[in-house]
């Protein structure tokens, strides 16, 4: 610990330096100090700031670093509770909006290495045969990244936001919102989305060979690709039927875009044809 006398040194020292400067700040003299009865270290030091005007400014005395410490560890233990019981709620949210076909099927071990790198950016296209199960490990997925705490709060709340959506359900609700019957759901703002079954939709093209639909899904694929939002897609199309399927590479230039994309084909047969 610095001395008193090192400490009134180094004040003489700026005030003098100050002065050649021609720079002359308050004038201040370093009066008393008190002493902690507790611990015996300086807890106070009294500042003169001019004729008659005196302040005791407090010092770092051992107790009271002692009680800082304390209410540091304190915050940090809140803060910790605070996120634990997010994640408790965010998994009991996700478990409910998990429909009974697709609850309590653990993860495929080829998602394992996904979920476990996780890092809040990739994306995943699960692909395979109708009833391999990718619906059901969309979900398992979700549910397991929430559990392992990598859906945590980090920028308030935007960041737990998750959608999960079947896409033609998507579409559906977002010309119904568009005809004046409620609000289109928002997949661009969400910090991870699940779109279930992409290619399962219609794709109806107007009259002059665009489509709407394919208008709306290339909007929200292009901004989550450019903000580098997680996307968990599932999907039985391969890239080559995905362009087909949307008469547009741009589409499925996001989507497969490898630098960012983990594809992962699930095989096997039908687990509904296997009961
Ligand atoms: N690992 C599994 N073990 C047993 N049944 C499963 C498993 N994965 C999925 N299923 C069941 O198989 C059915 C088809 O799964 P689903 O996820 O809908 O396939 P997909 O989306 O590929 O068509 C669902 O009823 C689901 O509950
Ligand atoms: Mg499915
Ligand atoms: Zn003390």
């Amino acid at each position: 610990m610095e001395t008193a006398e090192a400490r009134e040194s180094k004040r003489l020292t700026k005030i003098g330096s100050e002065q050649r400067g021609g720079l002359k700040l308050m004038q201040i003299t370093l009066g008393n100090e008190r002493i902690c009865e507790v611990c015996g270290e300086p807890s106070e030091r009294e500042i003169v700031l001019g004729a008659g005007v005196t302040r005791w400014m407090l010092l770092p005395c051992a107790c009271r670093r002692a009680r800082d410490e304390e209410r540091a560890k304190k915050n940090r233990e809140e803060a910790e509770a605070r996120i634990s019981a997010g994640r408790v709620a965010l998994v009991a949210k996700i478990q409910k909006q998990t429909p009974p076909a697709y609850q309590d099927v653990p993860l495929d071990a080829k998602l394992q290495q996904f979920a476990d790198s996780f890092n809040g950016s990739r994306w995943l296209i699960l692909r395979g045969a109708v009833g391999t199960g990718k619906t059901t490990q969309g979900y398992a997925l979700v549910k397991y990244l929430a559990n392992a705490g990598k859906l945590d709060a980090e920028i308030g709340d935007y960041r737990r936001r998750f959608e999960c959506w079947n896409v033609a359900r998507w579409l559906s609700a977002a010309r119904a919102a568009f005809s004046g019957n409620g609000e289109v759901p928002d997949l661009e703002e969400p910090f991870l989305l699940f779109l279930d079954d992409l290619g399962a939709e219609r794709i109806k093209r107007d009259s002059d060979g665009d489509s709407w639909a394919r208008e709306q899904l290339y909007l929200v694929l292009n901004t989550r690709w450019e903000w580098r939002r997680p996307t968990i897609i599932t999907t039985n199309l391969s890239a080559k039927r995905v362009e087909e399927h949307f008469l547009d590479e741009r589409i499925a230039d996001r989507i497969f875009d490898t630098s960012l994309t983990t594809i992962v084909t699930l095989t096997g047969e039908s687990f509904r044809r296997k009961r």
